[in-house]
């Protein structure tokens, strides 16, 4: 049975006031945060991978059970479509019924999704397409910091560049995060997402749900 979920409720009102301060903060001052062993190993094989065929890269962050991971792989077929959780459960929940096409390839890494892009970006690679579908939207006022938008590794996201789509089922997270990329000189379109077939988990209870579905695009 399809489970029911609430919608976001928020203490705050509106964008963050303090959204444009600390974006510009993390722009300013690059990640240097230790990066933990598993996410290392993590990177390691995804290293290896492209070392023996290397493909441009689509990531989808936050990928939980990797459904859409899988969908992507068949959206993208020249790619390699990386999907990266830390929830080595969910991980372990991702089932191969979404077959990609001949010549699709992906790959499900448990790590930390910051800790990746990092990564990849001391590695100077870039990326085609980077897809963050839900992730958690941390609505208390005192949480900014850990909403992506609002997290010392945005700057790393930023330098990843591509074509970037996230989608959330709070509205104001998706307008954060398209106005801190427009701080970071990269515009882009918020609206509502179209009716169309789940491309996520999450996506399919919220829309059982009733809830209304936000995307930002851009650039
Ligand atoms: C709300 S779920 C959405 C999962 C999937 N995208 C979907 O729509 O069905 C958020 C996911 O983000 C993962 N997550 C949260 N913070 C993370 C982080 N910093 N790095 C990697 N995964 C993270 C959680 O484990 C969870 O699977």
């Amino acid at each position: 049975m399809q489970q029911i979920s609430r919608p976001v409720t928020s203490n705050q009102p509106g964008l963050h006031p303090r959204l444009a301060e600390r974006v510009r903060k993390h722009l300013r001052s690059p990640n240097r945060r230790p990066v933990p062993d598993f996410s290392r190993a993590a990177f390691a094989e995804l290293a290896r991978l492209q070392e023996e065929d290397p493909r441009p890269l689509v990531l989808d962050s936050f990928c939980g059970t990797g459904m859409s991971t899988a969908l992507l792989a068949a959206r993208h077929p020249q790619h390699r479509v990386v999907g990266i959780d830390r929830s080595a459960d969910r991980l372990g929940r991702h089932t191969a019924a979404d077959t990609p096409g001949s010549g699709a390839s992906y790959h499900l890494l448990r790590a930390e999704c910051e800790d990746i892009w990092q990564l990849i970006r001391e590695a100077g690679w870039r990326v085609d397409y980077h897809y963050l579908l839900y992730p958690n939207p941390w609505p208390k006022a005192a949480h900014l910091q850990r909403r992506i938008h609002g997290h010392p590794g945005f700057a790393d996201l930023v330098a990843l560049g591509g074509r970037i789509e996230l989608r959330s089922n709070w509205q104001t997270y998706v307008e954060e995060f398209g106005v801190a990329l427009l701080l970071a000189g990269i515009p882009g379109l918020v609206r509502q997402l179209p009716e169309g077939p789940a491309l996520t988990r999450f996506e399919a209870k919220y829309r059982a749900s009733g809830h209304a579905l936000w995307q930002y695009q851009g650039p």
